[in-house]
């Protein structure tokens, strides 16, 4: 049966580059998608910025731009590196869409009319230079319980303690470094317990929730003889957001708005092609998963289906929980280059392989996840290239066409159909481990067909030609089956696999049918072998970069210290301008020059223009010259090589300010090397 599936991931924040950790789940949303899709099924797949907030509201002031600005550039930067891992969504939307504005009105409308709104004076600590009030994570101090300096607002790293930002010592707002104050104002709250028989049956049946996660919500938030606590969604101005309808001067906090983003994203999807909204959210039969990190499993379990339930919109079928990522068994570090930006991973790595990686290690349940790049390297290398790459690459050069009729292969490819329905109820499970286990499995018995049937043998021999075909015929089929059942993983690899046998694979069915008869494509390698020379290279450029978090990208509100005024050159014309041709270079190594205390060795390359060796003078700001590996800067290209007593330099790095204050220029995430500057 055909079903309609709205499936959405967690809309991710403006303020941030999108990392691997992020990428868990986009992956495992898309390729969940991607499945429902090879079975038939109708299926949206939404998502959308979440840009409300005070860290955007600072993250603006402090460059001196309106919001808009950095939801453009953030959306696009977000969207790019989906679509560079082959995230494919229906619609992509924005926080801010009047759309959003217009069912968050009407959420609110239900609340008010369903008496379930309070309002009260809540005192906060205030930033009077920032002009704002602070949020815990704004708030930094000691402990007060066992004196640990540099503590967040509301917990402490140390002793583990919880407390309220107000009982911090020593606080200082993290905007502006200024000694907050306690101010008061009116705040409106969404009274909770009213929907708590709601929540007791939406959480406890329907099977809305693994079990594991049903259990721990339970326990956690819906503690008997425990009321739940009032939830505050207003914040005073100035806050960037939706001001509310009949509160003005008040505005929604981010977390009432960023899930109706869901709803509203599907409205302007619905908008743009020509569809009724409320199919998907109001009555009807379509299905809706929410896939999230256990981070946010409040939120959705708590506040967004009371919120449903309030408005009469349709509650989620499903909500999906992962777990967080760890790299080499820890936190994702920047010093230790494994906070890695999801651009950093494309500049050096094939996304099919972070693909198949997490699949193989997601199961299903919010356990969390880690990536241990030596495993990394190994998994795929022995998995994607040792058994399943190898099926064609050992076969499919040897014959032209591939036999009329299927031949005899003792079983292997009815018994691989036959596991089509285990793979498939492990996606719909989102247990993807499972799903490559088994599908690994066949691998290796077709492996085993193949080692047997030595097919590099076989074509030695003119008088086993047919043989030969025989075998290649099933070594090829075996591999197309493989490809049916990985392609919601490696979609672009089970196109090529498509191409190869000129048998387009386009639904699940296809792993029930042997392809005869079919020309062989001529082969061409459908994926290289993952280098730990390069993970390296990823690791390291990672040391270089900051990951803009919200607390850091809203970490000061001083006005940028202004440079000291060089005098500006005289006005030249477009013409002169033109000459310069500048290029974003990507630096391949980093050396000292032992002649030269202040000079730096940059050896870059400029893509399809080729490499260039480049001496800059900027070893004072750079005494650990390794951080520029990696790092794409801008350079002038086109200056006639000058030679110095030490090499030849073939261009100019183009720095802001002199050593040991030289600052490089670093483009946009998305600009590649050899890209000219206009
Ligand atoms: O935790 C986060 O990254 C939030 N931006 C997720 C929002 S999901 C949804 F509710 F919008
Ligand atoms: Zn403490």
């Amino acid at each position: 049966m055909t079903r309609r599936i709205l499936v959405t991931s967690a809309l991710p924040y403006v303020n941030g580059h999108i990392h691997i950790g992020h990428l868990v789940e986009y992956l495992q949303t898309d390729m969940f998608v991607r499945f429902l899709r090879l079975q038939g099924h109708e299926v949206a797949f939404i998502c959308a910025d979440d840009v409300h907030g005070t860290a955007t509201m600072i993250a603006a002031r402090n460059r001196g731009v309106p919001e808009s600005a950095i939801i453009a550039e953030m959306g696009a930067a977000h969207q790019q590196d989906f679509a560079d891992f082959g995230i494919r969504f229906d619609h992509y939307g924005s926080t801010d869409s009047e759309s959003n504005r217009a069912s968050v009105h009407a959420i609110w409308a239900a609340l008010r009319a369903g008496g379930h709104v309070t309002s009260r004076e809540v005192t906060q600590l205030y930033d009077p230079k920032a002009g704002t009030f602070l949020a815990d994570r704004f708030v930094k101090g000691t402990c007060p319980k066992c004196g640990a300096p540099d503590q967040y607002g509301d917990s402490c790293d140390k002793c583990s303690s919880t407390f309220s930002p107000t009982e911090l010592k020593d606080a200082v707002s993290t905007l502006s470094g200024a000694k907050p104050e306690l101010r008061s104002a009116t705040h409106h709250f969404v009274q909770l317990e009213h929907f708590r028989s709601f929540l007791e049956g939406w959480v406890g049946g329907g099977g809305h929730l693994h079990p594991d996660m049903a259990k721990w919500v339970k326990n956690t938030f819906l503690r008997e003889g425990e009321p739940l606590r009032d939830w505050d969604v207003s914040r005073p101005a100035p806050y960037f957001g939706f001001e509310i309808p009949d509160a003005p001067g008040h505005y929604f906090y981010v977390w009432l708005d960023a899930p109706v983003g869901y709803v509203a994203s599907t409205r302007d999807w619905c908008a743009k092609t020509g569809q009724d909204w409320t199919a998907w959210w109001q009555g009807g039969k379509a299905e809706i998963h929410h896939v999230i990190g256990k981070d946010i499993a409040y939120f959705h379990t708590l506040f967004w289906p009371a919120n449903l339930h309030a408005v009469g919109w349709n509650l989620p079928t499903k909500v999906h929980i992962h777990g967080f990522l760890t790299v080499n068994g820890e936190k994702m570090s920047k010093s230790k280059g494994t906070f890695v930006r999801a651009r950093t991973y494309l500049d050096h790595l094939d996304p099919a392989w972070l693909r198949y990686y997490y699949a193989a290690k997601l199961n299903g349940t919010a356990e969390d996840l880690d990536m241990n790049l030596g495993e990394f390297e190994a998994k795929v290398n022995a998995d994607l290239i040792g058994k399943v790459v190898n099926l064609a690459s050992r076969t499919a050069r040897f014959v032209p066409q591939l036999t009329a009729s299927y031949p005899d292969d003792g079983g292997l490819f009815a018994r691989a159909a036959a596991d089509g329905a285990a793979i498939a109820e492990a996606y719909e499970r989102l247990d993807t481990a499972h799903a490559c286990r088994l599908i690994m499995a066949a691998a290796d018995r077709a492996n085993e067909f193949v080692e047997r049937a030595a097919p590099w043998a076989l074509k030695k021999d003119p008088a086993k030609a047919e043989e030969l075909a025989r075998a290649c015929t099933v070594s090829l089929n075996l591999f197309r089956q493989l490809c049916v059942y990985l392609a919601p993983v490696l979609p672009r690899f089970a196109e090529e696999a498509g191409r190869l046998l000129n048998a387009p694979i386009t639904t699940w069915s296809d792993a029930q049918r042997p392809v005869t008869g079919n020309a062989i494509a001529a082969y061409q390698n459908l994926m290289g072998r993952v280098d730990a020379v390069k993970v390296q290279a990823m690791v390291d450029a990672s040391k270089v970069e900051s990951p803009a978090a919200p607390a850091a990208a809203a970490s000061s509100l001083q006005p940028p210290a202004s440079s000291p005024s060089e005098p500006l050159a005289a006005t030249i014309a477009f013409d002169d301008f033109a000459k310069v041709d500048l290029r974003v270079a990507q630096v391949l190594s980093a050396e000292d020059v032992p002649k030269a205390k202040k000079i730096v060795k940059l050896r870059v390359s400029l893509g399809s223009l080729g490499e260039r060796t480049i001496f800059a003078g900027i070893k004072a700001a750079f005494p650990d010259v390794a951080v520029l590996v990696g790092r794409k800067i801008v350079v002038v290209a086109n200056l006639a090589p000058r030679t110095m007593s030490f090499g030849v330099s073939e261009g100019m790095v183009i720095a802001a300010g002199e050593a040991p204050n030289a600052f490089l220029l670093t483009p946009d995430a998305g600009a590649e090397p050899g890209q000219r500057l206009h």
